[in-house]
């Protein structure tokens, strides 16, 4: 599909396992385009997609519990190999006359492979024994009349298999991860040697294949598009203005608690250098309003989404023959709902979008992004000229400022606050692990105490400062930012920051604290 060549396409299907996200990313780390599939999908509709090589996910279940996820057989008969792990094999091998028994002994974490067929092509490059990583309680133990067994671990005899007359391969262990000590030659070996890919998928194909998939989705139609100035928003923005120009429209709803210079900085790009049918909603009054005496947190949540939905109403009235919505759902939240065995929703971002628009504004999504991660959305906003400081902007919560003053928002602490977390932010750039920042940020307290500044006794308020690394906001780790660079931080906010005259630094991971204090 989104590969120069249409036989491109490798599929994975999902059965269950925390691991199939990973497998996404490895394939296409080897420039190969693949997507998951729910592990329902037939070989009728594998054949149809003109699919070039398969992969079987792990899974939580045991092949013999009911109600355990299936492979249609007929897979391992379609002329394209196949590659099976953890639960892949063995639903595999079961399903073409193997047997599976639950181990004597669980094996868990690392784990030496002794690689018996050394001339396999799947372990090109592996020499004879590898650690690997197992998180297994059944496995194969005894495998189809075609299938050899190419490796073994010393609880494991069939910890690798072939079966060369369907060109199937199995695998007890996990290749996809780190800790498997292969270099990633495993599953390059797959795709190269026995699959055959080109390895022609580039972020630049999927620019062009986005491009027509949305004039064939949107026509001659117009699109709306809540523009946050966060990074997936806009590639979005972008890439819709490519394929259909002004019949995109883009609304920017300042809702006052925003970031130094971040609303400027968004009318700059896109209603300067992009040109884009922009509109600026100043709405920092009614959001304001509506916040008046709120103190609770989950309050100061809702009356903001509220009050964006709102906003949203009275701006897309002017659209009535407005039929698209544009939203930057990313690859992470689709295969949530794709497979039927990952689970109900552990991670649904309901903070994820603009802000969760109600069904009645009756918009069909357009949704260009989602097939891709995080750091594919970036490239793509690199490749159609987006400024590095949106493409690489840490996460900003949708209430924004408005979670980081603890207690009542009002126009005074915003400026406050606003004021001490340019300084943070500046100051941190400075720090050689800048990039490894997840997010840092000044948050202000509603605690007051004494200071000297000059021959002056002041009582002002309390800045924390919250510096955390994090892959995906779900947990964190809080960070130590050099002595000297805290020094510059700490001196600047209470020299130059009216209302602030101390300093605390946040120490506290996730779990059990929050990135954000409200
Ligand atoms: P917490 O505070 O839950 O935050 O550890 C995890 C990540 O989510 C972001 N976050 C939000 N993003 N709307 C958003 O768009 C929200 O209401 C919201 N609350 C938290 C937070 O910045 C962090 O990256």
């Amino acid at each position: 599909m989104a590969s120069k060549n249409d036989n491109e396409f490798c599929a994975i299907l999902d059965f269950g396992s925390q691991y199939s996200q990973l497998i996404a990313r490895r394939v296409r780390e080897n420039r190969v385009y693949c997507e998951i599939l729910p592990c329902t999908t037939t070989a009728k509709e594998l054949a149809e997609r003109g699919v070039k090589g398969v992969l079987l996910s792990g899974g939580p279940c045991g092949v013999y519990d009911e109600g355990a996820p299936q492979l249609d057989a007929a897979i391992l008969d379609l002329d394209v190999p196949v590659l099976g792990i953890c639960y892949g094999m063995q639903v595999a091998c079961q399903s073409t006359g193997g047997e599976v028994i639950p181990s004597t002994e669980r094996e868990y974490g690392d784990t030496t492979l002794f690689i018996d067929s050394t001339d396999n092509p799947i372990f090109a490059g592996c020499g004879d024994k590898l650690q690997v990583w197992m998180s297994h309680g059944d496995r194969v133990s005894k495998s189809g009349d075609s299938f050899s067994a190419i490796a073994h671990t010393e609880n494991t005899p069939l910890a690798a298999v072939h079966d060369s007359s369907r060109n199937f391969y199995g695998l007890q262990f996990h290749p996809e991860v780190t800790h498997t000590l292969d270099e990633g030659k495993i599953l390059n070996n797959f795709l190269y040697k026995i699959c055959r890919f080109s390895g022609d998928w580039e972020i630049k194909d999927y620019v062009e294949w986005a491009v027509q998939e949305i004039r064939k989705q949107v026509g001659d139609g117009r699109v709306v598009c809540g523009l946050s100035g966060g990074v997936d928003s806009s590639v979005v923005a972008l890439l819709i203005h490519r394929a259909i120009g002004d019949r995109l429209t883009c609304f920017f709803v300042d809702n006052g608690l925003l970031r130094e210079g971040e609303a400027e900085q968004v009318c700059e790009v896109f209603q300067g250098k992009f040109q884009l049918d922009f509109r600026f909603i100043d709405a920092t009054d009614r959001f304001l309003e509506r916040l008046v005496d709120v103190t609770d947190p989950e309050t100061k949540r809702k009356q903001i989404g509220y009050q964006f939905i709102e906003e949203f109403r009275e701006a897309a009235k002017e659209f009535t023959d407005a039929k698209f919505l544009a939203q930057g759902t990313l690859y992470p939240d689709v295969i949530e709902s794709v497979s039927p065995f990952s689970g109900p929703s552990v991670t649904i971002k309901s903070h994820h979008n603009v802000g969760g628009l109600p069904d009645d504004l009756d918009f069909e999504l357009v949704e260009p992004l989602r097939f891709l991660f995080k750091d594919e959305a970036r490239l793509i906003g690199k490749e159609l000229g987006l400024p590095d400081e949106i493409v690489n902007r840490q996460p900003f919560p949708g209430p924004g400022l408005g979670i980081r003053i603890v207690g009542e928002i009002t126009r005074d602490r915003l400026e406050t606050l606003r004021a001490a977390d340019a300084i943070v932010r500046k100051e941190l750039e400075s720090w050689s692990r800048h990039k490894e920042i997840w997010q840092g940020f000044a948050v202000l307290l509603p605690v007051r105490s004494v200071g000297v500044q000059g021959d002056q006794r002041t009582y002002e308020a309390t800045a924390a400062l919250r510096i955390v690394e994090s892959v995906d906001g779900m947990t964190a780790n809080w960070m130590l930012p050099p002595q000297d660079i805290l020094a510059r931080i700490s001196n600047r906010i209470c020299n130059e920051v009216q209302g602030i005259n101390r300093v605390v630094l946040d120490i506290s991971s996730k779990p059990p604290s929050t990135i954000e204090w409200e």
